[in-house]
């Protein structure tokens, strides 16, 4: 597909639902007590792949749209799955089932497609292992075996990488685990799961301590079954307020967007950059902050690099991708250091980030743990996805700001997080 250069996005778009939300609310819900309805849901394919996994287990989910009414089986209520449980391309579906599959007393497994398959999944066996999850896997990837578990003790864990799958993936067994079970973060993640489990009623609470924030769980406690207005996904929105933030005489309005102060960074930095942003109408639903953000284009010339590192990383590593294409309209440019987990996502992202931004006249250097974009003129040429998702959208943005157009390879890998991207960008463009 050829994304052709544009002057400037207009009008209001609707953000589909959060990826992280909707997982949660799917699976939190599934082993909850009663009935809920979320509306909103992501209907992407990493999130129809939970969906799948929930319903392999026992679990009635209906779908109409992005409405989706589940029937909570309780802690103890799902059934062994007939089949391996597949997460296709998705992490979140394997990192943070496992907490709950580690907890089952019956046997299950967990595969997923080549790229996923690839992925550290060590981070979450070792602290299942600790808990007293049986878990077998070759090489520390995909597939994963689950056999029964007897009895899970609480831990204290301190997170080695900073990773809000890890610490879903460690709530979630403690909260079939016998007594407290802590995560403690010296680099605090995105934190919708100690809100939704807020939300349903889990003990769950947490405290700021000189190693970091501490998020503790006790066992035992059974959640109620709540419904989840989900909001739209910041890291979709990113895309969006790239391209219209860069395009002068743009004036775009995004929808209920997602305001979690963990996620809403990306905006701060935006702002730093000189891109005019209004946010009216925020208010809490199920939890979650949301509002509506208003943007108008037109960058402030600033002559210092821009630098994301270590204590701004986690904030916005699912923006990185399209930061680095805002970062070549920066008089300064921008530098990423402490962000070697962009190597372990969907794809390479920092290999794929650099390569590509290459291949349209971009210029950037790599470090093993990020990169420095450096301010140039984007002239237009092919890029290619690995299959990523974000990468795809971040390179279609880029064929927005270019010379000549941007060829994708394979526009269709949108569709895992952000279904109908290229309908959405073509109506919002002129
Ligand atoms: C997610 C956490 C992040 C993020 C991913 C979604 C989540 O991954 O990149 O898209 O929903 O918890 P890590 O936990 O691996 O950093």
């Amino acid at each position: 597909m050829l994304i052709k250069p544009i002057q400037r996005l207009e009008g209001t778009v609707t953000i589909p639902g959060d990826k992280s939300v909707s997982h949660r609310a799917a699976i939190f819900n599934a082993i909850a007590d009663g009935e809920s309805t979320i509306t909103n849901f992501l209907v992407s394919q990493d999130c129809l792949s939970t969906l799948e996994c929930l319903r392999g287990m026992g679990v009635t989910i209906e779908r109409s749209g992005e409405t989706v009414s589940i029937a909570g089986r309780g802690l103890h209520g799902l059934l062994a799955p007939s089949a391996p449980l597949d997460c296709g391309n998705s992490g979140t579906t394997a990192r943070t089932l496992s907490g709950v599959l580690a907890a089952q007393r019956f046997e299950s497994m967990l595969v997923g497609d080549g790229s996923l398959s690839r992925r550290p999944m060590r981070r979450i066996i070792t602290p299942l292992t600790e808990m007293g999850a049986a878990v077998d896997s070759a090489d520390g990837c995909l597939p994963l075996r689950f056999r029964p578990a007897e009895r899970l003790t609480g831990i204290s864990y301190h997170a080695q990488v900073a990773s809000a799958q890890v610490k879903t993936c460690i709530l979630l067994a403690g909260l079939y685990a016998e007594g407290a079970t802590s995560v403690t973060e010296p680099i605090v993640t995105r934190d919708h799961t100690e809100r939704m489990f807020e939300w349903l009623g889990a003990d769950i609470s947490s405290a700021d301590t000189p190693e970091g924030r501490k998020v503790m769980i006790r066992g035992g406690k059974a959640m109620t079954a709540r419904d989840i207005n989900v909001p739209g996904d910041i890291s979709s929105a990113a895309f969006l307020l790239v391209a219209a933030g860069c395009l002068a005489g743009s004036h775009t309005i995004l929808k209920n967007v997602g305001l979690n102060p963990t996620r809403r960074s990306l905006l701060d930095f935006l702002i730093e950059c000189g891109i005019d942003l209004r946010i009216t109408d925020e208010a809490s639903r199920s939890n979650e902050p949301a509002g509506d953000i208003e943007v108008v284009g037109g960058l402030r010339p600033r002559g210092e690099t821009v630098k994301i590192d270590k204590h701004r990383i986690a904030g916005v590593i699912d923006e990185l991708p399209i930061l680095a294409i805002l970062g070549s309209r920066l008089r300064g440019g921008l530098e990423v250091r402490d962000a070697a987990e962009l190597r372990v996502k969907e794809s390479d992202r920092i290999a794929a980030v650099v390569s590509n931004l290459r291949a349209i006249g971009g210029k950037i250097d790599e470090f093993e743990d990020g990169f420095r974009v450096y301010p140039s003129r984007l002239t237009g040429g092919n890029a290619t996805t690995f299959g990523d998702h974000r990468i795809a959208m971040a390179f279609a943005v880029a064929g927005l700001l270019s010379d000549n157009g941007v060829e994708i390879d394979d526009p269709a890998c949108a569709e895992v997080s952000f279904p109908n991207f290229f309908g959405v960008l073509e109506r919002a463009a002129s």
